[in-house]
């Protein structure tokens, strides 16, 4: 198998302002799955193609935002390699014990620069995608709202995303796949990174107050489906902020659009497979706005300034 290290993104924890209102929203409009709740009132949720047994957690807060973003490893050796690797890089790690979260193993957390708090581990229940491994039909029937594949990837929004890229790629073996270049031709205003052959695990915004959430992003199978889930969207009253429309970065279409607590989430579909001999793609600062909203050609205020 290529695949070693780390995996893809596991699970986001994403504070929210009303639980009762957040769970019936990301039940019954995102489609979610709840698998779960735990003795501090965490709610837990997988999408219908996961295997593990959750993705998003949701956890009552006064603030709405992002707690921690987390990537599975491949294995135990592996997350204590990689911790091993993040304190002689001279980050501070934390470990939380098996069974802090529901059915899910040790976790290794540290803060990047950016102040975002990220999280490995290498074991999580596997409860299945209810289709079986053998003679599996193709998908479930009786599914809820949007119905995302699974959990994808997220952007954040902080200062520092140089030293964030270089733990990434330095510690973690991320590579760097697409990059805004700000006015001076030489200073990132964002990048995007991947820890497979996806065209990004995880992205990042330059941008003054750290440790903010842009969004969250799940994965739609078509075009068509991102269609049916702005239809939906808009069935629910369900705040949207742009779409559907599509990405030049990444070529993914896409629908930004927000939960009850302001939390901006995404659905799309699409984006490139990325592979380690392929050069980054570079935006130049004329043509962020085609980067972003490939159709507008322009960005809106919203999406520089609009953050939890
Ligand atoms: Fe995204």
């Amino acid at each position: 198998m290529a695949m070693t290290g780390v995996l893809r993104p596991g699970h986001a924890v994403i504070r929210v302002l009303d639980l009762d209102e957040s769970v019936t929203f990301y039940t019954e409009v995102m489609g979610l799955k709840e698998t779960g709740r735990d003795k501090s009132g965490r709610v837990y949720f997988k999408c219908h193609d996961e295997l593990d047994h959750n993705s998003v957690v949701l956890r009552k807060a006064d603030k709405a935002g992002l707690d921690c973003f987390a990537f599975k490893v491949l294995n135990k050796a592996t997350l204590d390699t990689l911790a091993g690797r993040l304190k002689d890089y001279g980050i501070a790690t934390e470990r939380l014990p098996a069974g802090e979260m529901l059915e899910t193993g040790e976790r290794v957390r540290f803060q990047l620069p950016t102040e975002h708090v990220i999280e490995l581990y290498a074991e999580k229940t596997n409860v299945g995608n209810g289709l079986g491994r053998t003679n599996p039909d193709p998908w479930l029937k009786d599914t809820k709202g949007i119905n995302p594949t699974r959990m994808d990837h997220c952007l954040i929004y902080g200062p520092d995303i140089d030293a964030n890229r270089k733990i990434f790629e330095e510690v973690l073996d991320f590579t760097l796949v697409e990059r805004v270049k700000l006015e001076d031709g030489s200073t990132d205003l964002a990048t995007w990174l991947t820890c497979s052959a996806k065209a990004h695990d995880i992205a990042m915004v330059r941008h003054a107050e750290p440790g903010k959430l842009h969004h969250v992003s799940f994965l739609l199978e078509t075009w068509e489906q991102v269609l049916r889930a702005a239809d939906l969207m808009s069935m629910s009253r369900t705040s949207i902020d742009i779409g559907p429309t599509r990405h030049g970065i990444t070529r993914g279409t896409t629908i930004y659009f927000f939960d009850p607590s302001g939390n901006r989430l995404e659905t799309f579909c699409g984006g490139y497979d990325f592979y380690p001999d392929m050069e980054p793609i570079t935006w130049t600062w004329d043509e962020v706005g085609a980067g972003i909203f490939y159709h507008d050609r322009k960005l809106n205020e919203r999406f520089l300034t609009v953050v939890t």
